[in-house]
């Protein structure tokens, strides 16, 4: 038994997100966390929200709310979607928690007595009307590129242009509409990235087995011209960590906050601590401090590709420079994007499924096995809802739901709702087991390796080797002449559905406890041995007939669900 530390990207706290969102980090990371777990290892699985920064502020502002009421708010919406995608956290945190704010202030203050922050003097826009200096994108004016006239301080929405708020036409503040903006003198923190490079070079040179997307894109940046600069982690907002050293206030600072890059990251820590503070948990020291018992701990992140650099550098960095004894990611796993019907989803204009959505039109399952089937691991994949209806109709529906449906129908007719007792088994059957043996090594091997969509495809052969089964044995026809072996064809079919039940859970929970219960099987630990498992259930145990597990998809659901999410969402 082994110890696994297990971190998903940590969502913004601005709106619900998208299907795309939800199969880049949360949904594979569980799958991961489901798998180990029932394997018997000691995981501690987390995730939170990503609260601070100019997307939260915006948002609120936008929902008429006070951006800590919007966030609370929001954490919960985010909380219960988990929960129906029964995403399985130990703990769902919030960045915005007090233990992430001392935290925060905590490695400022290591990292500036390591010599790893400088102040930094720049010019800054200024609201008089308001009192505060002014991030970028609050300041708005004409774009004197291609004169369309709501371009950011930061960037031209129309033209892409990259801008600076001094070459704004006619600026004005996108919070108050006041236009007496004046630069003015302020100082910044930033961090000595630059310093850093060597070490973290060797840190990611020496990785082994990581995902090429993810070892890629890091030194992309560590060797680019503008790779590991050294980069501001102060913003001038309301809403966020107040930049302190420790508890000790840093003078030149006040009013400002850290950057949400720099504390979003370590939320993964503090998240911990909010387990244990929640009393879930008694010790967090022992999944992040190596002093304190985290020297055996695996640790792996989940997330999409944008994410990378933050969680090979800028993270890295902020851990390896504290100098402190603090647990380093051991395996970053990265994903592609979804796209959505031949284009891209979109949060702004509502295109694509959102995760309310698709709870409100099917079930967890359904998503969770399509999603994770086809997830973008080597290259973007698309969400089609021909591929959707064919997938569901045909894994779930036709090959793993049907194959319970029929099997505990046939013998409730013929035996009864008891395990039949009779008959011994054949070659066939010691072909079977042979045969399922194998599958499932690979099935594991590929799980172990977070290998997701040959786990997916490994899982479904398991799966169809059963109906395989069932077809040539038919054990209709084989109830005419010799019951006795038709008995014992349905009792090891049986078994296939308990078996099933267990090895399938990482993908489909729901379904995975339903048949369980079904099967009144008491015991759902991992086949270590087929053979073994597939007796479990023995002559004279009692079953249901368990409710249709898998439903399928009618073309006309089919067409109205491409129309409605077309575009706009309501
Ligand atoms: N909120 C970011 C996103 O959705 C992810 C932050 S991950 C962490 O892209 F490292 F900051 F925690
Ligand atoms: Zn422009």
């Amino acid at each position: 038994m082994a110890r696994h530390l297990i971190t998903s990207a940590i969502p913004y706290i601005n709106g619900i997100k998208h299907l795309g969102n939800l199969v880049g980090s949360q949904l594979p990371a569980d799958l991961y966390a489901r798998y180990l777990r029932q394997r018997g290892h000691e995981v501690l699985f987390l995730c939170a929200t990503d609260e601070h920064g100019t997307p939260a502020e915006l948002a609120a502002a936008k929902a008429g709310k006070p951006v800590a009421e919007y966030c609370a708010e929001m954490w919960q919406v985010q909380s219960d979607l988990a929960d129906g995608f029964r995403l399985s956290f130990d703990h769902f945190g919030r960045s915005s928690s007090p233990q992430n704010h001392r935290l925060t202030q905590h490695f400022a203050k290591v990292l500036d007595e390591a010599g790893l922050i400088r102040e930094v003097t720049e010019q800054q826009m200024y609201s008089p009307t308001e009192g505060r200096f002014l991030p970028d994108r609050y300041i708005e004016g004409t774009c004197p590129n291609c004169g369309f006239d709501s371009a950011r301080g930061d960037q031209c929405d129309n033209c892409t242009k990259q801008l600076d708020p001094v070459d704004l036409i006619n600026p004005h503040s996108s919070v108050s509409g006041a236009t007496d903006l004046e630069m003015r003198e302020t100082k910044h923190l930033h961090l000595r990235q630059s310093q850093m490079k060597a070490q973290l070079e060797e840190w990611i040179d020496t990785r082994e087995g990581w995902p090429v997307l993810t070892t890629s894109i890091a030194k992309k940046w560590l060797t680019d011209g503008d790779g590991l600069q050294d980069r501001g982690i102060t913003r001038d907002l309301d809403w966020g960590v107040a930049v302190q050293r420790g508890d000790d206030p840093w003078p030149g600072m006040e009013g400002k906050v850290f950057y949400v890059w720099f504390d979003a990251p370590i939320e993964y820590i503090a998240c911990a601590q909010e387990w244990v503070d929640a009393e879930k948990g008694s010790d967090w020291q022992r999944w992040w401090r190596t002093d304190k018992g985290a020297g055996d701990v695996t640790y792996t992140q989940f997330m999409g590709k944008d994410n990378v650099p933050f969680h090979t550098l800028s993270f890295p960095a902020t851990i390896l420079g504290s100098g402190e004894p603090w647990k380093l990611v051991d395996y970053i796993k990265s994903f592609n994007y979804l796209n959505y019907d031949g284009g891209q989803f979109s949060t702004s204009r509502g295109r694509g499924v959102f995760m309310d959505q698709a709870l409100e039109i099917l079930p967890p399952d359904y998503w969770r096995w399509w999603l994770l089937s086809h997830v973008p691991e080597t290259s973007d994949s698309e969400f089609t809802w021909e591929n959707f209806q064919q997938s569901v109709n045909k894994d779930l529906a036709d090959v793993l739901g049907n194959f319970a449906s029929r099997v505990t129908k046939f013998c409730r007719s013929k035996f009864g709702e008891t395990v039949p007792e009779a008959g011994t088994q054949g070659p066939e059957e010691a072909r079977l087991i042979a045969t399922l043996t194998e599958k499932l090594r690979e099935y594991e091997a590929h799980m172990e390796a977070i290998e997701i969509r040959k786990s997916a495809a490994a899982l479904r052969a398991i799966w169809v080797l059963g109906n395989e089964y069932l077809q040539d044995a038919a054990p209709w026809s084989t109830f005419k002449e010799d019951p006795d072996r038709a008995a014992m064809q349905i009792r090891l079919a049986l078994n296939l559905i308990r078996f099933y039940a267990v090895i399938s859970a990482p993908f489909i929970p729901d379904a995975s406890g339903q048949l369980l219960e079904a099967m009144k099987a008491e015991n759902a630990d991992w086949p270590e041995d087929v053979e073994t498992a597939l007796g479990a259930l023995p002559g004279g145990h009692a079953f249901t007939v368990p409710e249709v597990t898998f439903r399928k998809i009618t073309d006309a659901e089919r067409e109205d669900w491409q129309t409605r999410f077309a575009g706009v969402r309501s």
